[in-house]
């Protein structure tokens, strides 16, 4: 087995967000979001769950960041929620902010550093009925609240992300409709609704920038890279190339790396896209430098990749016969890391940190009231082989945070799949369970070298 060494200054991680874990979600003068009205509409959740509770964490934050420190994690990221920070969309409230203060000051007193994602997906309600996303207010809105991040936490939150995965939020949202708000709108208005998402990336940057903090400012993009299916020079060919496609088929382009990294980092959208859908795009003046302002880091999700291959004429296929899949269908593909951090490092040359990845089971609690999850382990110690070879070949990778440190809300599928190093047993008051593979990462940081 490959020595899943990274050096002394790696940053090792876990990640959560606000509305998937905090739960108190009328408490602290918080508003709702698009996720409470959404969840808590009839059949759009799996089995009428909702973050109400969640994991309880907005009453338990002294117990997680205990069970973190015992972890020993070097780094924890958390996302705030806009709904508590400024219930109006627009105003400070003192309550919420003060949550945020008392987490992050328990995080620092254990030596656990802070990396801040503004948003996870929790739109205030409010804004969304002003046209959310769709209206291009919303960059000044989000400037705003960026701003406000800023100034309360900056003198100690080192390391911001200002959104996570725009292409999930963007496509499962606003094209699919299985995520809040719901809606199924068409190419034409999507195009536009990048531009807004991307503005107010830039705006937020921005905002960090001007309070001259040395903060550290990325963003959090999601991909499934496009791997070879066969270790052919044809296949590897194929896949890099599928890699870099710009989408103008209009079918899953919201998904594709270079719709977002093109214009963050080189300051203008693909030709391919641009020739599909230039006519439904306004850029104004100044736009695309505000877009494409220099980051410190570029943060990735991944989970799982597409197997391209060329051997019968070209084709994508989802899983090897055979090979393992998690609770939700998605197949464990080895090389993941490997691949999509050399990809977007070849493309963009940023600095990159592992923002999310890990594994969901069906996990229980056996009858000697551990929670055995040999599956997660594989996961994380296949993935962790495919990033350390990139880190081999040279890819710039700063740190690996796992999805998820605790089970959580998962989205549209509720509670079902469970994504944590730590386990919470709903029935019971949401106890904390530590899983074996919390053992386990404990132990690979503790070896690190
Ligand atoms: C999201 C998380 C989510 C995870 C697993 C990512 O898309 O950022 O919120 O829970 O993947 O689906």
């Amino acid at each position: 087995m490959t020595d899943l060494n990274f050096g002394k200054n790696f940053v090792w991680g876990a990640a959560t967000a606000a509305y998937q874990i905090e739960g108190g979600a009328y408490e602290g003068g918080r508003s709702p979001s698009i996720w409470d009205t959404f969840s808590h509409s009839p059949r759009n959740i799996k089995d009428f769950n909702n973050g109400d509770v969640a994991c309880d964490h907005f009453h338990r934050v002294d117990e997680d960041v205990a069970l973190m420190k015992e972890l020993g994690l070097k780094a924890y990221r958390f996302s705030v929620a806009w709904p508590r920070i400024m219930p109006d969309g627009f105003h400070e409230n003192q309550e919420g902010i003060q949550f945020y203060n008392y987490l992050i000051d328990k995080l620092l007193e254990n030596g656990i550093v802070p990396y801040m994602t503004m948003y996870h997906w929790d739109l205030p309600q409010c804004l969304q009925d002003m046209g959310g996303w769709e209206n291009p207010a919303i960059s000044d809105w989000f400037e705003n609240y960026a701003a406000s991040l800023v100034k309360n936490f900056g003198d100690r939150v080192k390391n911001m992300i200002t959104l996570n995965e725009p292409s999930i939020f963007l496509n499962m949202g606003y094209k699919e409709g299985v995520y809040a708000p719901g809606f199924h709108y068409p190419n034409e208005k999507l195009i536009q609704m990048v531009h807004n998402i991307l503005l107010a990336h830039g705006k937020a940057v921005r905002q960090v920038r001007l309070a001259n903090t040395n903060i550290k400012v990325g963003i959090t993009l999601a991909n499934t890279p496009d791997v070879p299916f066969e270790n052919t020079l044809e296949d590897i060919r194929q896949a890099a190339e599928s890699q870099s496609y710009t989408g103008d088929d209009g079918q899953y382009f919201l998904y594709e790396m270079r719709i977002w990294g093109d214009p963050l980092f080189y300051g203008k959208y693909p030709q391919g896209y641009l020739n599909r859908f230039g006519q439904n795009l306004t850029i104004n003046d100044g736009d695309m430098e505000l877009i494409s302002q220099p980051l410190d880091f570029l943060g990735l999700n991944s989970y799982s990749s597409v197997y391209v291959s060329k051997r019968n004429g070209l084709r994508f296929i989802q899983r090897r016969q055979g090979e393992a899949i998690n609770a939700i269908k998605w197949t464990t593909v080895p090389d993941t890391l490997y691949y999509v951090t050399k990809y977007f490092y070849d493309a963009y040359h940023c600095p990159i940190y592992i923002t999310e990845n890990g594994y969901c089971g069906n996990d229980v609690i056996s009858l000697d009231g551990k929670v055995h999850d040999p599956q997660r382990i594989d996961f994380y110690e296949k993935y962790l082989t495919g990033l350390k070879k990139a880190v081999d070949e040279g890819v710039d990778v700063r740190g690996y945070f796992t999805w998820s440190l605790m089970d959580n809300f998962e989205w549209d599928s509720g509670y079902d799949p469970r994504f944590g190093l730590v386990y919470i047993d709903y029935i019971n008051n949401c106890n904390r369970v530590p899983k074996d593979s919390y053992y386990w990462y404990k132990d690979l940081i503790q070896k690190q070298r």
